[in-house]
């Protein structure tokens, strides 16, 4: 039960006027952890400049981007969840460049500076299932206090796959069941489950439709929104594929739900990640990529000391078994047993057990290893435009940005060929080929294709091919975000 709204203010108009407005837990550059919020951060920029007005609200997180910000009022409200009552309060961006930006601030669960995971104990929020509902029911009380709707809600992983099941079921929103849902999975191992015991914790909801929340005997937000939803789509095509017969006991539903999905690659945002302008780097592109590549080489090889006449093989991102992370200290210390002809360099964090072994691993082969625990926003740009490959052993990637930002700067790919992967990068044995691919996110297969990239870059003719060749291809959202734009007008 939600109790009346005491404040709304003209900038409402503007998302009464919405084509489609974005709800997401991360967004590029107030809050991110990973490629939902590179996704969320870029997409309403293509649809904006394809005609499309699009806006994104995302929870008040206490990210130091989002607290040196300026923001304006824009519609204070309240809701009841379970027997608590949260005040909330949503505002706008001051001055963004392509599309508007709200953030909801919810005091007492989202005025953390981390997204998901709690500092002090270095695991994920306990509340988090809480966090999710009041800022999904947050969204629809504000909503509800229009007198028209944006026309398409386009919802973003299980942290807001209750929205489609809400606006129908809860009696409240049901004002808003007339809008269109697109639900989009980034990441279809994270379902956000709980248990039916908390189900008081969300708005009164038709005891008939209970079963649409429920997969396992548990609540589970991703699930209803693969069932609640207009439309489903995940970030390739690949790995739209996999799911149905892949995916943590969800294989069934995403069997029944075909009709209504559909795999669709993400770009990359080419303003962001772009080697001409990118203020990150060491030197900018200007004519010749040799010399971009070189210079930045030698930039890192400098920072790290190391051999800059090696092949350096980079891996970059979190380190979770998803990643294939787990294989690294295994896959370095074997490779390097037999050869030093590379060297391998990690940026990342994540499991603690992985970070020891890599730091270990490093103390081992000092000349040949280097590892930074961590998150690094501008060293992840200087890795991409100073590295030759970038080494992606995911064992699961619905899409993966990494690798088109490595192809952008010039930097070959080495990836497990799943999912968005497979999409993305065609290994070089093949026709018009570029990367290097193999076939399971093991320690020998990864093995080989880092030794078939030694063997490569022994060929300098053939390294600069491969790296004119992987520049030039477009990855950029253009072709994409038209989709999307398809997307929601058949909805219409
Ligand atoms: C998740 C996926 C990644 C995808 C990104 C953006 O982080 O793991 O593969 O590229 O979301 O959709």
């Amino acid at each position: 039960m939600c109790f009346a709204n005491f404040e709304v203010k003209s900038e409402t108009l503007k998302v009464e006027q919405l084509d489609v407005l974005h709800v997401s837990i991360e967004y590029f550059p107030a809050a991110k952890a990973g490629g939902l919020a590179d996704v969320v951060g870029a997409l309403p920029k293509y649809l904006n400049e394809n005609n499309f007005d699009t806006a994104v609200v995302i929870p008040k997180h206490h990210t130091t981007w989002i607290l040196a910000q300026k923001w304006n009022p824009v519609y204070k409200g309240k809701v009841k969840i379970g027997s608590k009552v949260y005040l909330f309060s949503i505002s706008s961006h001051d001055d963004f460049d392509s599309h508007a930006l709200y953030v909801l601030d919810l005091p007492g669960l989202f005025d953390r500076q981390s997204i998901y995971i709690d500092t002090e104990t270095g695991y994920g929020y306990t509340d988090d299932h809480l966090r999710n509902i009041v800022f999904q029911t947050a969204v629809l009380e504000w909503l509800n206090s229009m007198r028209q709707y944006p026309k398409t809600l386009h919802c973003h992983d299980h942290h807001t796959g209750l929205i489609p099941f809400m606006i129908n079921h809860c009696t409240q929103y049901q004002k808003l069941n007339k809008i269109p849902t697109v639900f989009t999975i980034h990441n279809g191992a994270y379902h956000g489950a709980f248990d039916w015991k908390d189900a008081d914790l969300l708005p009164s909801f038709d005891r008939n439709a209970k079963g649409l929340l429920d997969w396992d005997n548990q609540i589970n937000p991703l699930a209803c929104g693969v069932k609640c939803c207009w439309k489903l789509t995940t970030v390739s095509p690949g790995y739209m594929d996999e799911l149905r017969y892949d995916s943590n006991g969800l294989e069934s539903l995403f069997n029944q739900e075909k009709d209504k999905s559909v795999g669709v690659i993400n770009g990359i945002d080419t303003g962001v990640w772009n080697p001409a302008t990118d203020t990150r780097l060491d030197t900018v592109y200007k004519k010749s990529i040799a010399t971009f590549k070189q210079a930045n080489k030698k930039a890192l090889a400098e920072e790290f000391d190391f051999d800059i006449r090696l092949p350096l093989v980079t891996f970059i991102g979190r380190l979770a078994y998803e990643k294939g992370a787990q294989i690294l200290p295994d896959l370095f210390c074997r490779y390097l047993d037999k050869q030093q002809d590379v060297t391998f360099l990690v940026l990342g964090t994540g499991d603690k057990n992985t970070e020891k072994l890599l730091t270990n691993v490093q103390k081992m082969y000092p000349q040949n290893i280097q590892v930074r625990i961590g998150y690094d926003e501008s060293l992840a740009h200087q890795l991409y435009a100073g590295s030759d490959f970038l080494l992606m052993p995911s064992k699961v990637e619905p899409c993966g940005l990494n690798q088109m930002y490595a192809m952008r700067y010039g930097t070959i790919p080495i990836v497990n060929n799943v999912g968005g992967l497979r999409d993305t990068v065609i290994d070089l044995q093949k026709k018009d080929g570029y990367g290097i691919c193999f076939q399971k996110a093991t320690v020998f297969s990864a093995m080989d294709a880092v030794q078939r990239a030694a063997g490569i870059y022994q060929d300098s003719k053939e390294m600069k091919r491969l790296q004119k060749k992987v520049f030039e291809l477009d990855f950029s959202w253009n072709a994409s975000a038209q989709q999307y734009a398809d997307i929601y007008q058949t909805l219409r």
